[in-house]
Formats: structure tokens, sequence, C-alpha cells
């Protein structure tokens, strides 16, 4: 399902979470444009060969990198892999991510530091080791994000305020470093059947409701993601810095 106007034969790329979901989508589509593809994962290792098997039939074989991306020396040992297989960086995409689910007010400290490590402080440190590794060329950096950055959603309190701080991050991310071709963009999307929604108690009323409410009558899939991401790391997208583009058949401008 290649999209003949992009190509991004020799290049490469790091999808955090890539293994499986959103993720899995956005790493085929990079590598069926061409493009060398390192992705992370967390636990599930079946998911990560699955992944690796279908990366490798639509584009170059990926390199699989396991880690906690809220962890720094995970995050470093990772990229000294990177550095050495590839050599160098051209687009990271921030997509893993996990939350903790409950009222604000049932929020323990930890539940809120393990969701702002992981969802919001990862780009930080990722974009620590990436930027060197993308050098003078410039590159391209993608946050993934969810409507509940901006929007309310029962038991999403932590995970919201953390996508709030991601989006947040990435604009600052952008001006500092426009100068030097680096853009810094955010995909953010509307419900995803993903293996992430088995972890809300209402799975089934998001869905039932994403449907109901959305202007163009289907769900976002992992592929609609998975595009907004390809054209944000594309040369089309070359004057883009510090936007978030929306995914969701148009939802959230509904009055
Ligand atoms: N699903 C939705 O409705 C939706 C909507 C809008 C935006 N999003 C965003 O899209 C992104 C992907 O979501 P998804 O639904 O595709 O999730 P998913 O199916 O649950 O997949 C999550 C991926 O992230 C990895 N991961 C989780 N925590 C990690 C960590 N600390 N370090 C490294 N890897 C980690 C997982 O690895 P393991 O398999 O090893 O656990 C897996 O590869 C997230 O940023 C999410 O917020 C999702």
């Amino acid at each position: 399902m290649g999209n003949s106007a992009i190509d991004l034969t020799g290049k490469c790329a790091l999808v955090t979470g890539g293994s499986r979901g959103i993720g899995r989508a956005i790493s085929m589509c990079l590598a069926s444009q061409g493009a060398r593809v390192a992705f992370n994962y967390l636990r599930n290792r079946e998911a990560a060969a699955e992944a690796v098997k279908m990366i490798s039939a639509v584009g170059p074989e990926p390199l699989e990198l396991r880690g906690n991306v809220a962890d720094d020396d995970h995050v470093e040992r990772m990229f000294t892999t990177l550095e050495k297989e590839f050599g160098k960086l051209d687009i990271l995409v921030s997509n893993a991510a996990l939350g903790v689910l409950k009222p604000v007010t049932q929020l323990r400290e930890k539940d809120w530091r393990w969701t702002m490590d992981i969802n919001a402080r990862a780009l930080v440190t990722l974009s620590k080791f990436a930027i060197p590794l993308m050098g003078d060329r410039g590159g391209s950096i993608v946050a993934v994000s969810s409507l509940g950055a901006t929007h309310a959603i029962p038991f999403y309190g932590a995970v919201g305020a953390s996508k709030a701080a991601l989006e947040s991050l990435v604009r600052h991310l952008a001006i500092e470093n426009a100068i030097n071709n680096i853009r810094v963009n955010v995909v953010s999307g509307g419900a995803v059947d993903t293996d992430a929604l088995k972890f809300f108690p209402n799975r089934e009323e998001i869905l039932e409701e994403s449907l109901k409410r959305s202007p163009a009558g289907r769900l976002v899939t992992p592929q609609d993601m998975a595009d907004a991401v390809l054209f944000l790391v594309s040369d089309l997208a070359k004057m883009v810095h510090g936007q978030t583009l929306i995914v969701d058949g148009g939802t959230s401008v509904v009055a």
C-alpha cells in the first residue's frame, strides 16, 4: 500500500511502541515507503516477533529494540544499538503509551508519575538522544496523542494531562529546533479499536459513542493515524512545525 508521492528510501526511523496497534501500523507504513525502521516495545515478545514479520513483508527488515521509554538507561541503551546499526536517525515517532485509568481523586502519586513519565517525559529523553543523530541533515519528530489532551474523558484524567503535557512539549521542541531543520509535530487521534481500549472499563461505550458522534460515520483506524504520520514526516510537510494534526473524522469540531 505504498504512497508513490512519498519516498523514504535511505531514511532511518525509530517508532516507540511500534510492535502493536497504531505503532505497528506506523512502522509498516514508514517501511513500505522504503525507510529502515527500528521499533521499540516493552513486554510482549510475541507481538514483537509478529511485527518483525509484518514489517519485513512490506519493507526493509526492522530492528527490534526492547526497553521502557520511561527509563533513561533503557533509552540510552536503545540509542547505542540504534547508532551502531543505523549510524543515523531521520525520523522519530514517539508513540508508546500506558497509563492509569482512574477518576482524578483516586490517583496516587505513583500513578501520576508513572503515567507522566511514559507518556510525556519520554519525549524529552528520546529527543535528547535522537536530535544529535539527525545532525546537520535535520529530521522529523512526531508524537502520538489523543483527544483526551483537550477533552474530558471518563477515567482519563492522568492520561489526558500527560497528553496535554506532550502536546505542549512538542510546541516547545519545535521552536527550539526549527532553525536546524528538525520539525516536531503531533498526530492526535479519536478512539481507535486497539488492545489499549481493553483496559477501559467503558470500552464498549467509548466505541459506540465515537461511532455515533463521528461526522465521517466510522471509527479511526491505525492506518488513518499512520497516514497522518507519513504526511508529517514527509517533505510535503516541510514548513509544518509544532502543529497538532487531529485525525478523528471531524468529531472534535462538532459544536
Ligand atoms: N487506541 C486509541 O483509542 C488511541 C487513540 C488516540 C491516540 N492513541 C495513542 O496512540 C498510541 C498507541 O496506542 P495503541 O492504542 O496502539 O496502544 P497499544 O495497542 O496498547 O500498543 C502500545 C504499544 O506501546 C508499547 N509500550 C507501552 N508502554 C511502553 C513503554 N513504557 N516503553 C516502551 N514501549 C511501551 C507496547 O509494547 P508491549 O506490547 O510490549 O506492551 C505496544 O507496542 C498511544 O500514544 C496512544 O495514546 C490511541
